[in-house]
């Protein structure tokens, strides 16, 4: 039961537009974390200028990116435009990354439209000066359209690189122990059996990951209001593998703040941004709350809960609309 609960903020400019008052960063402002270095910056990833300033001369180890691409839909020239839009923030990712880096890309694929805009992303990556590295496909629990065609439960992830960068083997196993037993091996004379050999009671990831479970209400990490959260436990895996601690790791498109509180929990420095004040707001405070709470998000409440229960005109918009009584 949802005691607090904030409608999707992409649904209703107007709700949206009611919280802008609340949020510390205009178009063009950076927030610099006096405690462990983060940044969170609003601004657009595709502006060079605007990146640099978030920058600020330092390079990156990891990039971890989660582009819109659903307002591509509506569009007449949807997958030239977005190409091009991607073309953008992808060099400001290239310049703002060391000379050995990962890169990864959340992209999803459009099954009715020839699998776009995934298809012409990954030909545009040719020209990019990054390596193609792997493709990871995260498996949801819950999924769609189940009566004509194979049910949709996949979340797709591009994993490049530049120059070589070094990936973390060691610090990536799953919660899945390791149960298959009878693979037999012969190494330096010895016959050593699957199990004895390894190094962990658990398995590796792979590029199928079948144990993160997708973000939704009833989950800690939840947070309210926003519509396209990846799960922390995903962001993890990938700042393990392809950062140490102390690095810094950007992300060009913040929303709910994944990657800044994966970069907290474990030490690195996070330089991240969102086009949209409200989003760096709830970025920003999902840290502030972590801090204090050690809470990841915000189950039963939403980022604005104080405000909200003083502002008469949200809590008529929301009752009018939603049935919401705060
Ligand atoms: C799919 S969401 C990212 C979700 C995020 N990975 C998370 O776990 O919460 C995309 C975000 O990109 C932001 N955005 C859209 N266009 C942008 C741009 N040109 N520059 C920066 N951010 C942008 C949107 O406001 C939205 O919050």
């Amino acid at each position: 039961m949802e005691k607090y609960a904030l409608p999707k903020l992409d649904n209703d400019s107007d709700l949206r537009g009611l919280l802008l008052k609340y949020c510390r960063l205009i178009e063009g402002e950076i927030w610099s974390d006096p405690n462990r270095e983060h940044k969170v910056a609003c601004l657009d990833a595709t502006t060079s200028q605007q990146i640099k300033k978030l920058m600020d001369g330092k390079l990156a180890s990891l990039a971890v990116h989660d582009p819109p691409y659903n307002f591509i839909v509506f569009d007449e020239l949807k997958e030239e435009k977005f190409i091009k839009w991607s073309k953008k923030w992808i060099k400001n990712s290239f310049n703002s990354l060391n000379i050995n880096a990962s890169i990864y890309i959340w992209l999803g694929a459009d099954y009715k439209n020839h699998f776009q805009p995934f298809a012409n992303f990954i030909l545009m990556m040719r020209d990019s000066g990054f390596n193609s590295k792997n493709f990871i496909t995260l498996r949801n629990q819950r999924g769609y359209g189940t009566s004509n065609n194979w049910m949709s439960i996949r979340q797709e992830l591009l994993y490049y690189t530049k120059g070589a960068p070094k990936f973390n083997v060691e610090t990536v196993y799953t919660d899945i122990p390791k149960v298959l037993k009878g693979y037999y091996k012969n190494v330096g004379g010895e016959v050593t059996e699957n199990i004895e050999r390894s190094k962990s009671e658990f398995i590796r990831p792979g590029n199928v990951w079948i144990d993160v479970q997708q973000v939704f209400y009833r989950m800690e990490e939840n947070v309210n209001g926003c519509y396209a959260q990846k799960p922390l436990k995903a962001l993890e895996r990938i700042i393990n593998a392809s950062s140490s601690e102390g690095e810094i790791v950007i992300d060009f498109f913040a929303h709910s703040g994944t990657t800044l509180i994966a970069c907290e929990k474990l030490k690195r420095k996070c330089f991240t941004a969102d086009i949209d004040p409200v989003f760096c707001e709830i970025s920003i405070r999902r840290l502030e709350r972590f801090r204090t709470t050690g809470k990841t998000g915000w189950q039963n409440s939403n980022p604005f809960v104080d405000e909200i229960k003083k502002d008469r005109k949200i809590k008529k918009l929301l009752a009018d609309k939603y049935n919401l009584i705060y």
